[in-house]
């Protein structure tokens, strides 16, 4: 495991590059700010690497304006509609940062703090601990949180991404992983190609600010019925009010509980991407907001739908929609939530 310098936050912070790489010539480069994954290199079915997320080659770059690229979302992934909620009786005010919305953690979120890292070696995987206390009051959140993120990257290709977090108050938690695919490789192309399976009979609905109306929807007959592989681009023109809303996709799927939450298949280079999670939710986001006017590693432009998320998480909104499955930690809980995504290639 390699460790260099990336530089000095804005607040003074020094933070660090980690390289981690197994046997298969997978390497992956993170830094413990924002726990942000700078890179990702794996194998095509002829053995090429490309790297396969998007982002910045500069840390001044991140801090300036980064669509969240490769980052750790926290306290809370996704919209918090008019950054409120009530919670035991009382009405809290979160940070507005996304029109009269709260999204991904607010305007300092845990995509912007430095973590405390700690690299680790375990029979043939690799990793880091992160680890940030979120103060009392933090973008207007209730209880100081402990949180531990621990990404391992093991010999058989799979990136584990394990979540814990406590508190001393109640409190809304929902964290998620940001990064941005592209498995023909960074900057190449457009997504559009990309073949994508999702396990999820139904998805929640947006409003047009995309705060979900609290319905969950069934996908049979919509744009949105990914049970079977299809194209990205396959639907996304369609004239359909929920697109219109997203741009595209930027929706939460509910995930059947069986089997795993998605697979992505790029067949120009072969590389399949699985996740399989312990989250009852997939948010798919087409790269509708990226349009051009951000430039990423080496200077490459990226140009619209130039990568996909798909951030494992609890439904945007749940602190305001009952019927939603809770979010709420509460003083004496643990947080717990992993995700993995496993790659590997077809011929
Ligand atoms: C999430 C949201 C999108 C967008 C991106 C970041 O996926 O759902 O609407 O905010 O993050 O640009």
């Amino acid at each position: 495991m390699g460790r260099e310098s990336f530089g000095t936050t804005n607040r003074g912070e020094a933070v660090n590059v980690y390289t981690l790489t197994n046997a298969q010539g997978t390497e992956l480069r993170v830094t413990n700010y924002g726990g942000i994954i700078l890179s990702l290199k794996v194998p095509d079915r002829n053995g090429r690497l490309d790297d396969i997320v998007l982002g910045y080659d500069s840390l001044a770059d991140y801090e300036r304006s980064s669509p969240y690229f490769g980052a750790i979302i926290g306290r809370y992934g996704n919209r918090i509609a008019r950054g409120r909620f009530t919670l035991d009786g009382k009405t809290y005010t979160l940070a507005t940062n996304n029109g009269p919305n709260h999204l991904h953690g607010g305007v300092k979120g845990f995509d912007k703090v430095a973590w405390d890292a700690a690299p680790f070696a375990r029979g043939d995987s690799v990793g880091l601990v992160f680890q940030h206390t979120s103060p009392d009051g933090d973008e207007g959140y209730p209880g100081t949180v402990r949180a531990t993120v621990t990404y391992t990257l093991t010999a058989q290709n799979e990136l584990i991404l394990e979540y814990e977090a406590t508190t001393d108050q109640a409190t809304p938690i929902n964290l998620t992983q940001h990064s941005y695919f592209n498995l023909a490789g960074d900057g190449k192309s457009d997504i559009l190609g990309h073949v994508v399976t999702v396990n999820a009979d139904a998805f929640t609905p947006v409003d047009s600010t995309l705060i979900p109306t609290g319905e969950i929807r069934n996908v049979t007959g919509t744009p949105f019925d990914f049970r079977t592989p299809t194209a990205i681009g396959a639907r996304i023109a369609q004239d359909d009010e929920q697109l219109r809303y997203g741009r595209g996709y930027d929706h939460n799927f509910v995930l059947t509980k069986a089997g795993p939450a998605a697979l992505v298949y790029e067949p120009s280079s072969g590389r399949v991407m699985e996740i399989s999670t312990t989250e009852p939710g997939l948010q798919f986001y087409s790269g509708n907001f990226l349009d051009g006017t951000l430039r990423g590693k080496g200077g490459v432009v990226y140009r619209h739908r130039y990568g996909f998320a798909m951030e494992t998480q609890h439904f945007p909104d749940s602190p305001n929609k009952p019927g939603f499955p809770s979010t709420i930690l509460r003083p004496g809980g643990e947080y717990r939530s992993r995700t993995v995504y496993h790659f590997t290639v077809r011929p």
